[in-house]
């Protein structure tokens, strides 16, 4: 369950919960000092006792501390005293995370948020705030029994900050990011035979509710287009395709928008080049992509975001059938270019291949960016702790970076190059739809490469980051919701007025 999460001004309860940080010198901050001023050496006693010594993200957990009328203390270490002061945003959402983690049975809980020599900023707080609530997420929606498991029973969180104002209104921005997050949780955690095209189409659109304009083009408005790329994919599913645009108009009315391109398989089975049945169950998770474009655009459209940005999804399945797509099949693409298909299996590449192509011929935007769950070969390379990047542009791809550095949701570069472009020539059209054995992320990304027509670009393989990553304190789930808060930052750090 998530908490219902309000600020209040730092001060002392008296009892239920409380959560207090120290430092590694057992400093506390000066409100919380002065709550256990009545009982003086508790701290020392308990610490020594129960072996905290205030390493960071560990906690001390006393039940009744004798002396106060609390039910419960919690002392949660910041490490090194002298730079907990300085912790930054990703530290207290890490302790956010921590704390709801260690809270568990407790229904609700006073935080201070209150340093050793120092004060924590309105931003610090709510970075707590979107860990505690990061954290507090489970997927859950199919259990028809609860309380046997892992999930947080903490209804309430008032959190104690010096400017309450302040750390209200930073939590206004940071609620934002932390439910398109969520968002992009439920969308790849949903079973496909749940979220089918059609169902995914309508959730995008409810986002209409935020201000954000939704168009679906279906499959006769595809065909006009002449997406035969797409389209080829899509056919051996009984679910038809759909194209989502969704325009977030925050901007000047002139100012040229940013565009974010997802891909939205939402289920690959491989289609004719059938995938082994091992851990198939995984691929209903193959819209990772587009479930990160569409929480961005809730989070951009809920914080209301400075900036015109426009999110492209395409929603298809893949499955083989009677009808469907097989190896050697030649398509069109949207851009006219012809596709030799060789493994029905690399079907996200056909997916983007009109998508961006689309996108960059409507909207001329200032960048493109695509996420998708590309290739299995980078989770070879990069395992789940990195997603990588590949772009025509040093700026745009730099700034990527320092976002994903900021985030903590990390993004590592890998090349792209003409020798690896003729990778993917074939005698028998414009290209292939696979490369060799080899650098297959790499090929992938040459494929997608010939459809963004010279616009500054980058491709983000999400397979190893966007589902199955490592635990950690925010994410505990399979779905990670990697990308949203990725992107919001590269948008709030250079692309806002
Ligand atoms: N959706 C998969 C990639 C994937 C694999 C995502 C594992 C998440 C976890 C993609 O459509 C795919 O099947 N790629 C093939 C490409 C190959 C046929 C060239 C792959 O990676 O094996
Ligand atoms: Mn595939
Ligand atoms: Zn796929």
């Amino acid at each position: 369950m998530l908490p219902k999460i309000s600020f209040s001004k730092l001060s002392a309860p008296s009892k239920g919960t409380l959560v207090v940080f120290a430092d590694d010198a057992l400093h506390l901050g000066q409100t919380a000092t002065d709550v256990l001023s009545g009982v003086d050496g508790l701290l020392q006693r308990a610490a020594a006792t129960g072996g905290f010594s205030g390493k960071v993200n560990t906690v001390l957990d006393l039940i009744a501390p004798s002396g106060l009328d609390l039910d419960r203390l919690l002392v949660v270490g910041l490490g090194k005293a002298s730079a907990a002061a300085d912790l930054g945003e990703s530290a207290w959402m890490t302790l956010g995370g921590v704390v709801m983690g260690a809270l568990s049975s407790s229904e609700a809980a006073d935080v201070l948020i209150d340093v050793p020599g120092g004060e924590a900023s309105p931003e610090a707080a709510a970075a707590f705030a979107m860990g505690a609530k990061l954290r507090a997420y489970s997927f859950d929606r199919y259990k028809s029994t609860s309380g046997d498991d892992t999930s947080a029973k903490t209804k309430k969180l008032t959190i104690g900050v010096a400017d309450t104002k302040a750390a209200k209104k930073a939590w206004d921005t940071a609620d934002a990011i932390s439910d398109g997050t969520l968002l992009a949780r439920d969308l790849v955690n949903e079973p496909a035979n749940v979220l089918t095209t059609l169902e995914f189409a309508k959730r995008a659109e409810e986002l209409s509710k935020l201000g954000v304009e939704v168009e679906i083009l279906d499959e006769k408005a595809m065909k006009k287009l002449k997406m035969f790329s797409l389209l080829g994919v899509a056919q051996g599913s009984e679910y038809p395709p759909r194209l989502v645009i969704m325009r977030w108009n925050g901007g000047k009315k002139d100012d040229q928008p940013v565009a974010f391109v997802g891909k939205g398989v939402v289920f690959d089975t491989g289609g004719i080049s059938i995938k082994p049945a091992g851990g198939m169950e995984d691929m209903k998770g193959d819209m990772g992509g587009a479930a990160a474009v569409t929480g961005l655009m809730h989070a951009l459209a809920a914080r209301k975001a400075k900036a015109n940005v426009i999110g492209v999804i395409g929603l298809v399945e893949n499955m083989p059938d009677g009808r469907a797509q097989r190896p050697g099949d030649i398509v069109t693409a949207m851009s006219g270019a012809t596709i030799e298909v060789i493994n029905t299996d690399a079907e996200g590449r056909l997916v983007l291949a009109d998508a961006l192509w689309y996108t960059q011929d409507r909207f001329k935007p200032a960048f493109m960016i695509n996420l998708a769950t590309l290739t299995g070969a980078i989770i070879v390379a990069l395992g789940n702790q990195h997603a990588g990047v590949f772009s025509n542009n040093d700026e745009l791809v730099g700034r990527l970076s320092e976002a994903g550095e900021a985030t903590d949701e990390k993004v590592w570069r890998l090349p792209l190059s003409k020798e690896y472009d003729k990778l993917i020539d074939t005698p028998n059209a414009d290209m292939k739809n696979t490369g060799g054995r080899t650098a297959g992320s790499i090929t992938a990304a040459q494929f997608l490469q010939r459809f963004v027509n010279d616009v500054p670009w980058v491709h983000i393989d999400v397979a190893g980051t966007a589902m199955s990553s490592p635990k950690t304190e925010i994410s505990k789930g399979w779905a990670s919701g990697f990308g949203v808060r990725l992107l919001d930052r590269l948008v709030s750090m250079h692309y806002e007025k």
